[in-house]
């Protein structure tokens, strides 16, 4: 090995372990606050990369968790990509399920929730071959020791039972470098569980240039992608107070209708106290569909509560079920609309896989010149 290149059994577990501690969760809140305000002032400084697996359908949490805020960053002119993980599928799962609607369903919520194919690339993993070809030298600039210290693979390892670990389990973290520094975007909106990904590449795109450095080591090849931590973890629980999940049916889909998602709300759990309180640790599924009601009515959940004091549990799911029904109305409009014309929806896909198809045979250009591979 040459002496030049830092040796990755050597560094990566510090950095790794350290993404997590307290003292850099801190750093990174901060840095993201700054951020934030530099967004407004100039968000043509930024490229934005995220994404999601297509394993099941948007709800209420990607709603408020993700959706919102990336309409909000491409309203501000940032340019924007939206990586559909198809290959991410995969990782963990034995088929792929019923794919290719669960993709056409992503890119219907996408839309629906305000996200403008001419202002963001919309893409799938599997169209777009020099992305994944980045996975290559990518490979070599990190260690399988490195792969099993990262918490993200444990517990999704984890969350598999005794089912042995795929390659592709141990390796995802590199293919999701992959879709971030493909398009070079130096901005990533995720949650904290999601920080030692963008650690690993961060160490990725920092050995890249170490190793096959270019004539030019002041102009890296790839940047260094920077996190935008969640302004505040909105922590929806499913209607039964437990971790929403699909197969406990506790979960509003935004592509429900008004009437299956009245239903869910009546079967919610909530408690024999007709007095209503927000106490997120007393009372947690009491206060779950609270803090639903004050998230689609932009209010404060400590006034909601108030104003329904005695209401009951009947008053409080009259009025939850009213909030995201209103709240979600127009966009399950137009998600109505969209899911009659699959032509214009695919065409959406091609525009975008056309689009980061350039992007990535240009970055795959500058690695194989670089790593002295042009023939
Ligand atoms: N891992 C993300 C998820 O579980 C999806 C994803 C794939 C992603 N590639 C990404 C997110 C790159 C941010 C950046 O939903």
């Amino acid at each position: 090995m040459s002496t030049t290149v830092e040796n990755p059994n050597v560094d990566a577990g510090d950095d790794l372990a350290q993404s997590t501690s307290d003292a850099s969760l801190a750093r990174t809140t901060a840095r993201s606050a700054e951020i934030r305000r530099q967004l407004e002032v100039d968000p043509s400084a930024f490229r934005m990369l995220t994404g999601d697996r297509p394993t099941g359908n948007l709800h209420i949490g990607h709603y408020f968790g993700s959706l919102t805020s990336r309409v909000h960053l491409q309203n501000l002119g940032v340019d924007t990509f939206v990586v559909i993980a198809d290959y991410q599928v995969i990782t963990d799962r034995d088929g792929v399920g019923p794919i290719r609607e669960r993709v056409l369903s992503l890119v219907t919520d996408y839309l629906a929730a305000g996200i403008d194919p001419t202002k963001t690339t919309i893409f799938t993993h599997s169209s777009i071959p020099a992305l994944n070809q980045l996975m290559l030298p990518f490979l070599s600039l990190v260690t399988d020791a490195e792969l099993r210290r990262n918490p993200t693979v444990k517990s999704e390892f984890d969350a598999t039972g005794d089912r042995p670990m795929s390659g592709l389990l141990l390796t995802y973290p590199v293919h999701q470098a992959a879709d971030i520094l493909f398009c070079k975007a130096n901005l990533v909106p995720v949650g904290k569980d999601q920080l030692p990904h963008l650690e690993q590449t961060r160490l990725i795109a920092r050995r890249f240039d170490e190793r096959y450095g270019r004539a030019v080591p002041e102009r890296p090849v790839f940047p260094a992608a920077e996190a935008l931590l969640s302004l505040r973890a909105v922590n929806i629980l499913g209607m039964d107070g437990a971790k929403m999940s699909k197969s406990k049916g506790n979960v509003i889909e935004l592509r429900m209708t008004a009437d299956e998602t009245a239903k869910l709300i009546k079967k919610a759990v909530t408690d024999s106290d007709r007095h209503i309180t927000y106490e997120p640790d007393k009372r947690p599924e009491v206060s779950n569909l609270v803090n639903l009601a004050a998230l689609f009515l932009e209010r404060d959940p400590v006034d909601v509560a108030a104003e329904l004091g005695d209401s009951g549990g009947g008053g409080l799911k009259k009025l939850v079920t009213e909030a995201v029904n209103e709240g979600l109305a127009p966009l399950r409009a137009r998600r109505a609309e969209l899911e009659q014309d699959e032509t214009y929806l695919r065409q959406v896909l091609a525009a975008g896989n056309a689009k980061a198809n350039e992007v990535a045979d240009a970055t795959l250009d500058e690695v194989r010149v670089a790593m002295q591979m042009a023939y």
